[in-house]
């Protein structure tokens, strides 16, 4: 059901002036915002036949409109001229109707629409305009799952016309407005920053516009307005947040677009804290002011090291506990060789508890395996518990422990009876995250604890400056390489980079990270540390970066920022597994538009313009 957005009082009851077209048709008010208290007057309404069904003497047609849907009957009785023309008005037909609200006899009242106490009982209908069948019914919410998406994108005019989707960009609406609100209140600035840009170093690719003027030369769309706002701070704007249209050429998932939104945001003389409270009062604002969901506050903080350990991952859903368990020591001590093997390698042997999961058949825990084997395990070690004793379990692994040690075991995973206890040892500590964080969260679901009415918010903090790229066997930067290093860590850019915690921190929300940010490097000596160890030489700096290294000689202030997702707070907020349900216009996999038919070939013309001409892909190279 969604929410009246228009009310009475925007164009009056008497407005029948008319107009071109319209002439003593015009709406007095919305078809969803009609009550009880309503009946006895006068209106005309407009919209768009949702349903229309006769019953005997009676054609009800439901109308449609932004706001929601009335009833609208036709009695043959009561007005037999109107009867041939309420029955051509099929679905989708653009109507407008006069008529009197009144209530609906007792036991036909519909409880499950606002304005499900009355109806409108026509005295004339016109029909502004007819519509063809349409590819797929609007008014059939239920079945709506059963059609394609990309015949839904095709026809996203219509997809739009379900009311689940006018309460989507009503939502998403009103979420924006009240980041504006809030992000104006904290005394933010709105600032537009420019759309042609040059490359940004984000880490996807970029779309590329050619320059007409000088063949050769391209734009590229921003991947974030990340340097612009930086520059914003040179120039002394202090507080910039815009909501941002972000593009990368980068594959879609469910949750990443190629196009998509951001609210971003960058602050002068401040310190991350200052930056985390500005992301938590804003997150914490839109939130409890547009969703009925649980949000537990002040939003849990953990460190990028503490998150990995406790969770494996650094977006972990802490809407249930199920942290892993280190048993690296213990299993030192046993006999087994595929765990000592991981540790000589200087690997890892960590559980996570399954409740419930001793139930599991044969060929269930078989799936089990499969699932670990799918992320990197060499294989998925398992107890069952019916009593956390060592008598009380079942594991081909026992034996290889004593009966202390195995006490210890359960002990350590805190086991309860009808546990599994899911074991993963390798030599590559990553790997044993990697896989136990996915195995972690698939128990989540199976147990029903990632709870759809929770929005549970974290903060994740000092992420490693650089990872090393095993590929191209360099330092590459965790976040880009304006990120700035802590001043203790200095250091470890001589001895161990990967050691190099940064000012740099996500905004995490039921497992998916919603925003992201840093404290900028502001230092020149800072900045040329920073390149040097990603192996950016002077040239290519001055090349890539050179304006903004120019601009921060000028006096840059201390200053960090963050962007977080809109989209993806939408996702959360309306609880969407899929990023293209929230958004408008969206684009299908591969960044095709089905509606606009878009890319698509422009005249060769335009080409020779711009001086490119097109090299042909084999079908099979374009990714
Ligand atoms: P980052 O790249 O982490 O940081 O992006 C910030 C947030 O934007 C959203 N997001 C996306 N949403 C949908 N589709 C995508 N392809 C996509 N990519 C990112 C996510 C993400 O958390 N300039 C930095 C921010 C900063 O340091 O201030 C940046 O863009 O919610």
């Amino acid at each position: 059901m969604i929410r009246p957005l228009i009310s009475l009082s925007i164009l009056g009851r008497d407005q029948h002036q008319g107009g071109i077209g319209l002439a003593n048709w015009k709406r007095t008010v919305n078809c969803g915002v009609l009550t009880a208290s309503d009946s006895g007057s006068e209106v005309v309404l407009n919209g768009w036949v949702h349903r229309q069904r006769t019953f005997g003497d009676l054609v009800f047609i439901d109308l449609r409109d932004r706001t929601g849907l009335v009833q609208v009957v036709v009695d043959a009785k009561e007005a037999p001229e109107l009867v041939t023309k309420a029955n051509a008005c099929k679905s989708e037909f653009v109507l407008s109707v006069r008529g009197a609200v009144r209530r609906r006899r007792e036991g036909t009242e519909n409880a499950q629409l606002n304005t499900g106490e009355i109806e409108v009982a026509a005295a004339d209908i016109e029909i502004l305009n007819s519509a063809r069948n349409l590819p797929f019914t609007v008014s059939d919410e239920e079945n709506m799952r059963l059609v394609d998406e990309t015949l839904r994108v095709k026809f996203r005019y219509l997809d739009l016309r379900r009311p689940k989707m006018y309460a989507m960009l009503e939502l998403r609406h009103n979420a924006v407005k009240r980041i504006r609100d809030y992000m104006s209140n904290q005394g933010f600035l709105e600032i537009e920053t420019p759309i042609f840009t040059k490359s940004t170093p984000e880490g996807a690719r970029d779309y590329l516009v050619p320059y007409r003027l000088e063949p050769g030369l391209f734009y590229a769309l921003p991947q974030s307005p990340q340097q612009y706002k930086q520059l914003l701070m040179v120039a002394g704007c202090e507080r910039y947040f815009q909501i941002a249209r972000c593009f990368r050429d980068e594959a879609q998932r469910a949750d990443r677009v190629p196009e998509f939104t951001q609210l971003d945001v960058e602050m002068s003389f401040v310190e991350q804290e200052d930056v985390l409270q500005v992301i938590e009062g804003m997150t914490i604002d839109v939130v409890s002011a547009l969703s009925p969901k649980k949000m537990p506050t002040p939003f849990p903080r953990f460190s990028y090291d503490e998150s990995m350990r406790r969770f494996g991952n650094d977006k972990p859903d802490i809407r249930f506990a199920l942290e892993l368990v280190d048993l690296s020591e213990l299993a030192s001590q046993s006999e087994f060789s595929v765990f000592r093997s991981a540790l000589d390698a200087g690997g890892q042997v960590k559980a996570v508890r399954y409740p419930g999961g001793a139930a599991l058949s044969r060929k269930e825990q078989d799936e089990l395996q499969n699932f670990c084997k799918e992320f990197g395990a060499k294989g998925l070690g398992t107890i069952i518990v019916h009593e956390p004793t060592p008598t009380g379990i079942k594991s081909a692994i026992s034996k290889f422990f004593s009966e202390e040690q195995l006490q210890q075991l359960l002990n350590l995973c805190e086991a309860q009876p009808n546990d599994l206890i899911c074991i993963i040892a390798d030599p590559k500590p990553k790997v044993v995250a990697n896989v136990l964080s996915r195995l972690r969260n698939e128990i989540g679901t199976r147990c029903g604890f990632r709870d759809p009415s929770v929005l549970a918010f974290c903060i994740v903090t000092d992420f490693p400056l650089v990872q090393w790229d095993e590929e191209t066997q360099r330092w590459d930067a965790e976040h880009h390489p304006f990120t700035m290093p802590y001043e203790d860590h200095l250091p470890y850019f001589d001895t161990d980079p990967s050691k190099i915690r940064a000012q740099c921190y996500d905004l995490v929300c039921n497992g998916q990270e919603s925003g992201s940010g840093s404290i900028r490097v502001h230092r020149p000596d800072i900045q040329s540390k920073v390149f040097d160890l990603l192996g950016i030489d002077r040239e290519t700096q001055q090349q890539r970066f050179g304006h903004i290294l120019e601009a921060f000689s000028y006096g840059a202030p201390p200053h960090g920022g963050f962007a977080t997702g809109i989209d993806r707070l939408l996702m959360n907020l309306l609880d969407e597994p899929n990023i293209r349900e929230v958004i408008a216009f969206p684009k299908m996999g591969l960044g095709y538009d089905p509606m606009m038919d878009s890319p698509s070939t422009v005249d060769d013309a335009q080409l020779k313009e711009l001086g490119l001409s097109i090299i042909k892909k084999e079908k099979s190279q374009a990714k």
